[in-house]
């Protein structure tokens, strides 16, 4: 008997959805594209999950009550603990009604006379002309590690320390992701500093820290350490890693959009370069949710106990909703952009994101004409943190 040999099988479009693959990690845009393509709801088998890609059915679906937040087996709960990300419901959104005001448009407002322009301004004026300039080392994990050390109520000079002890963390939650033991001694050595803050009474309580505190405490859960270092360290992480991520970015944009730096030298100019670089790169490429029961997301049914990935980047380019999606477009009309998530979960530090970046923006703007990326410093990284680590920038 003869076999006839069957033609290889194309892989199902779905299961292109891969981080471990280098081909997607080089250029997750063309994934998306083909898969918004195909549709806007996939089942991938290689992941065991369901992908969601198109802008409306990601923006309905981060709000569905049949999908939810709590999931055992996610990486940010398996490293953290239990924590404000694994919440539903009534209790996260009293536990969101403690921190939400001091990351309110006023509350930052507040903070760009007092904490964000002088610091900003102390970092862009140490940066040297004309020489490569390293941009995660002296920008983008300076400002933010001090702003959120100083929100948080920690000692502004542990920043430094921070951001070296939360290295292995951060790549645990990222591609490729760390497994080793560095994550478990890191993140011994910060609960064990934390603690020490929080037990000596070193922490004031009009900062976000001491609102965690009060918000444990008065939580219909009863108050429990591992809970509130688990607290702790999720809002340290999301206000510093995140806006690395963010800040390289915006400052890469900076650096090849012709015309971008200079639009910075007004606020409101610098505001659009922020959101539209955001638009086009956002750090957080993913948010992981789970089918609570049966339903279905335009037209597509999804089954209870399957994990759901909304997809906010590629949610991002999708031409149903933004014209020409891949185009660099400060001006553009289009509002929906996914890069801070939509729904009970959407990020609470959007205004301070985008205040301290287009502060960032402005001041460079008044000291520098041009930003040029020193050649082979701009490779991509990461799908929750996506940026490129090793950017060095030549300003002049
Ligand atoms: C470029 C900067 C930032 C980006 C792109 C970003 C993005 C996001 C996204 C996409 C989520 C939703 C995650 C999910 O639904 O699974 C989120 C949640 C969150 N973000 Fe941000 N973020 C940024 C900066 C900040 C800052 C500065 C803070 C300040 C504290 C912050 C605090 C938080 C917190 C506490 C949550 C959890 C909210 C909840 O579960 O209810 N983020 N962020």
């Amino acid at each position: 008997m003869t076999v006839q040999p069957t033609a290889p099988r194309a892989r199902p479009v779905a299961d292109r959805f891969d981080y471990h693959d280098p081909l997607f990690q080089a250029d997750p845009w063309q994934v998306y594209a083909a898969l918004r393509h195909a549709g806007p709801v996939h089942f991938s088998a290689a992941a065991n999950c369901y992908v969601v890609v198109g802008h409306d059915a990601v923006r309905e679906g981060l709000a569905h009550e049949a999908v939810v937040a709590d999931f055992p087996l996610r990486t940010s709960r398996r490293t953290f603990g239990r924590n404000l990300l694994d919440l539903d419901g009534a209790a996260h959104r009293a536990f969101r009604g403690h921190i939400a005001p001091l990351l309110g448009a006023r509350a930052v407002r507040g903070y760009l006379d007092t904490a964000i322009a002088p610091l900003v301004a102390e970092t862009v004026a140490a940066l040297e002309p004309g020489t490569p300039v390293p941009v995660v080392e002296r920008i983008a994990a300076v400002v933010p590690y001090r702003l959120m050390c100083g929100l948080m109520g920690l000692p502004e000079s542990d920043a430094g320390w921070l951001y070296a002890q939360m290295r292995p963390i951060a790549r645990t939650l990222d591609y490729p992701p760390d497994t080793s033991d560095a994550v478990r001694r890191a993140k011994a050595v910060v609960e064990a500093y934390l603690r020490g803050l929080v037990s000596q009474g070193a922490i004031p309580r009009e900062t976000m820290t001491g609102r965690i505190l009060d918000a444990m405490r008065d939580g219909a859960e009863p108050y429990d350490t591992a809970a509130v270092l688990a607290t702790l360290l999720l809002v340290l992480l999301a206000g510093t890693e995140t806006s690395i991520a963010g800040i390289t970015n915006v400052l890469h944009g900076l650096a090849v959009r012709p015309g971008a730096l200079a639009r910075c030298r007004t606020k409101d100019g610098a505001v659009r370069v922020v959101r539209e670089v955001l638009r086009l790169k956002p750090p957080v490429h993913t948010a992981l949710r789970f089918a609570a029961r049966d339903f279905t997301l335009a037209g597509t049914p999804v089954q209870r106990r399957y994990p759901i990935l909304f997809s906010l980047a590629s949610a991002n380019r999708d031409g149903a909703v933004f014209r020409d999606p891949d185009t660099f477009a400060p001006d553009r009309a289009e509002r929906g952009a996914l890069a801070f998530a939509t729904g009970p979960h959407a990020c609470p530090g959007m205004n301070l994101a985008e205040t301290e970046f287009a502060e960032l923006c402005v001041q460079l703007a008044r000291r520098f004409t041009s930003l040029a990326v020193v050649p082979g410093t701009d490779s991509e990284h990461g799908h929750s943190f996506r940026h490129a680590p090793g950017l060095s920038l030549v300003l002049s």
